[in-house]
């Protein structure tokens, strides 16, 4: 279904995904398989991109109205925009950008952390069965590995849905500087380790520990995850990961990296096409493409 298009004529939008390399992208599959069937009149390519702003200088034309951001061009990315969402400048990446219509303005944002912060909040209110308006992450203490870009986003997220933000960090500065932008909390792996203010507190971890070939590595013990009522790991493979498996036998909630991806797609869409995300489809193309 990759370019089953429909016809393309001179209303047909064009969307696509620009990084290097581009060619395992899924989204191509997911965004024009999402696109036909809500009857949505555009098409999404898969575009190599070297340079950013040679890119989006070539390609100006009104009828280019989206793109999301890839490895490694999240930063150029954010350097190309006209405008840019606080989120987006604070994190220091965008993961998609919009053509505004009245004035042909590109729009930065950044999405990702907002697939992460839905799939937490999702486990966590299907797991207390409520269905309340407020975040569920409100006044949780929400403790984030890593500082890289997702560790960032994720701080950021968790922030913005008014948890009490805590980052580890191997390299410890890295941790305080984004403490500091956060207004939370700053330590190394060896000092969480021993951190336990609490019980039923929230885990993200965003480094590739754990991740393959290195499948045995984990970031925290297992001992020390058991003081968490819900974890989320940021590697994106639907296998459960070392840390996701020790938190279940703890018996934690556990959220998949799949399901940032998963839930950033629904965003994207939405914001692409002003339409509705076929949710279903989305997850469906997503699963049979992994
Ligand atoms: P991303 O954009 O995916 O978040 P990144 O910016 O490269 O990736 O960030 C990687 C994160 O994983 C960093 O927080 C890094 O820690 P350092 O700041 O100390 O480099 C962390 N990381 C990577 N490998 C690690 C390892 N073996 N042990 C602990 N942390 C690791």
């Amino acid at each position: 279904d990759l370019y089953n298009f429909r016809q393309i004529g001179p209303d047909t939008k064009v969307h696509g995904v620009i990084g290097k390399p581009i060619g395992h992208s899924k989204s191509p599959h997911l965004y024009n398989a999402a696109f036909k069937s809500v009857g949505f009149n555009g098409i999404y390519l898969p575009l190599l991109v070297d340079s950013v702003k040679n890119f989006l200088t070539t390609y100006s034309s009104p009828d280019f109205v989206g793109y999301s951001y890839t490895i490694p061009h999240k930063e150029d990315g954010l350097r190309c925009c006209d405008e840019i969402d606080p989120i987006a400048q604070a994190i220091g990446a965008i993961s998609c950008m919009i053509r505004r219509p009245t004035d042909g303005k590109l729009m930065g944002y950044n999405v990702d952390y907002l697939g992460a912060i839905a799939a937490i909040e999702e486990g966590l209110r299907a797991s207390n069965g409520t269905t309340n308006v407020g975040s569920p992450l409100a006044g949780k203490l929400f403790v984030v590995i890593g500082a890289g870009g997702a560790g960032k986003a994720l701080a950021y997220g968790g922030k913005e849905k008014g948890a009490r933000v805590v980052v580890a960090n191997r390299t410890f500065e890295k941790a305080q500087e984004l403490a500091s932008k956060v207004g939370g909390e700053a330590m190394t792996l060896a000092e969480l380790e021993n951190f336990h203010p609490e019980d039923g507190m929230i885990l993200a971890n965003t480094t590739s520990v754990g991740m393959k070939p290195n499948i045995d590595n984990t970031p925290l013990s297992k001992k020390a995850l058991s003081r968490y009522s819900l974890v989320f790991d940021a590697i994106y493979t639907p296998k459960l990961t070392r840390l996701l498996r020790e938190a279940q036998e703890s018996g934690a909630i556990i959220v998949y990296g799949t399901e940032m991806f998963i839930n950033q797609a629904f965003v994207q869409f939405e914001r692409f096409t002003g339409l509705p995300a076929p949710k279903e489809l989305i997850r469906e193309v997503l699963v049979r493409n992994t």
